[in-house]
């Protein structure tokens, strides 16, 4: 979601005449898109903003400006403070105010210094440019198109509710017509994201709501569009017509984000995630039936307050019965103002440390597993890139592993048929397959 706001705002800036750079050094203005999900995002931002202000400080030096932007999450959750810890910086802007960027920048060229963390999710679409085509195309043949945005679901570990407000679902006509001008640049995948992307309810222009499968299907008919993904989900939410949209939207890749967090239904309960082990299990049965090929990835909380060496033990039990293709997993960290937080019976930083590990080393066990169980196969690639060496390009499997293998790059764009002939620790290596050899084999 950070990725697309900072495209958004990349967007919106390009209309005040900024141009994006690589480098720091010729910068005029400076944007943190920052993180505030565990305490180690956000303290990345102050040791950051350290070293901005000293180059601040030179520039002011040689006589020219230089604007420190802190947008984001931590700007949302720390707001004012970030201004008085920090003094280099000019704004702080939350995730629902930046629409209000070229504004705010002409009262910091006053020499003012602002906080904007308003929630108003309807203006901030409604108020964004669309990108140009060649912005569009300089970014690729995949994009993300947001569809939802906020979360009322309160997980006591998380800041999420508070950071990026309640759950509202964007309007399908705002949505398609986002999506037309991607695809008639040349995007060829979608993955449409919200915090809670699978609890979408979004109007259509007769006031009837949508679905997140009903819109799958709706941008599955879309001509342009090669390959449909949707991310972050919650159990909760994955209603039986969005597990169905599996089996009967082709372009629907075969991949399942889908976080657990614990395998424990005691931890889950104090986590408040209203769902237990078997409930996750039960879904992940269903997506089989709908479609036997898709592989699962997960999101994984250990050392939650609470957590003994039991519920930890149900945790790797759930791993070693789902198997996953990948996953993220996080030693628990308090957030100030979640309940997870006002716990007394937190765990040792040690015990989280050691979890993690062999939580880790299972599911690495895991990946390398589904990797190289591809070995062998021939399976769809959507070429995005020029592959690290001459000659070769580079893209994603269905199941979102990076493929290289010798070929042309006019292909970038293209979804072709490869065989894969070896996997490496990070990405697959195949062969291109020519139609005629493939009914051969
Ligand atoms: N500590 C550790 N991990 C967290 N996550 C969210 N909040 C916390 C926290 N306080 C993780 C969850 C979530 C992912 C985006 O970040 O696993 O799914
Ligand atoms: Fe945070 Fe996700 Fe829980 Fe919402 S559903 S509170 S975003 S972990």
């Amino acid at each position: 979601m950070n990725v697309y706001d900072a495209t958004r705002m990349a967007d919106l800036l390009g209309r005040e005449g900024y141009a994006e750079t690589a480098e720091e050094a010729d910068a005029d203005l400076v944007i943190l898109n920052t993180c505030h999900i565990r305490e180690r995002a956000a303290e990345k931002i102050y040791s950051e903003l350290g070293k901005l202000a000293l180059e601040k400080r030179a520039r002011a030096a040689e006589g020219r400006d230089m604007k420190i932007v802190v947008a984001g999450c931590v700007a949302q959750a720390e707001g004012e403070e970030v201004l008085k810890r920090q003094r280099a910086v000019d704004l702080v802007v939350g995730p629902q105010s930046y629409h209000r960027l070229p504004d705010l920048l002409k009262q910091a060229k006053q020499g003012r210094r602002l906080t904007d963390t308003e929630f108003d999710v309807d203006e901030k679409f409604d108020a964004l440019p669309q990108p140009s085509r060649a912005q569009i195309r300089a970014r690729g043949v995949s994009a993300f198109v947001t569809v939802q945005e906020g979360c009322d679901k309160f997980c006591s570990f998380c800041v999420v509710p508070y950071t990026r407000g309640a759950e509202v679902s964007r309007p399908v006509a705002d949505i398609l017509a986002e999506t037309q001008r991607l695809v008639d640049a040349g995007v060829r995948e979608i993955t449409l994201i919200g915090q809670n992307v699978n609890a979408y309810r979004g109007p259509d222009d007769k006031g009837q709501e949508w679905s997140l499968a009903r819109l799958l299907a709706h941008l599955g008919e879309m001509e342009g569009i090669a390959r449909l993904r949707y991310t972050t989900s919650h159990p909760v939410d994955m209603a039986q017509d969005l597990i169905d949209a599996h089996e009967s939207i082709g372009k629907l890749m075969p991949y399942v984000h889908l976080p657990v967090q614990s395998g424990s239904d005691r931890v889950l309960k104090a986590m408040n995630r209203r769902h237990t082990g078997a409930d996750f299990l039960d879904i992940i049965r269903r997506l089989r039936l709908a479609r036997p090929d898709v592989a699962m990835s997960s999101d994984f909380i250990v050392g939650f307050p609470g957590e003994t060496d039991a519920d930890f033990a149900d945790t790797l039990a759930l791993i070693r019965e789902v198997g996953f293709a990948a996953s993220f997993s996080f030693k628990y960290s308090p957030r100030p103002g979640t309940p997870g937080a006002e716990r007394t019976d937190q765990i040792d930083e040690e015990v989280k440390r050691e979890r993690l590990a062999a939580l880790q080393s299972l599911l690495e066990e895991q990946r390398q597993a589904f990797n190289a169980a591809t070995v062998g196969k021939t399976i769809e690639v959507l070429f995005e890139k020029p592959g690290r060496h001459e000659g070769q390009i580079a893209g994603k499997s269905p199941y979102m592993q990076p493929v290289h293998v010798s070929g042309p790059a006019d292909m970038i764009g293209e979804t072709a048929r490869v065989a894969i002939v070896a996997a490496g620790s990070n990405s697959l290596a195949g062969r291109l397959v020519g139609k005629g050899e493939e009914a051969k084999a």
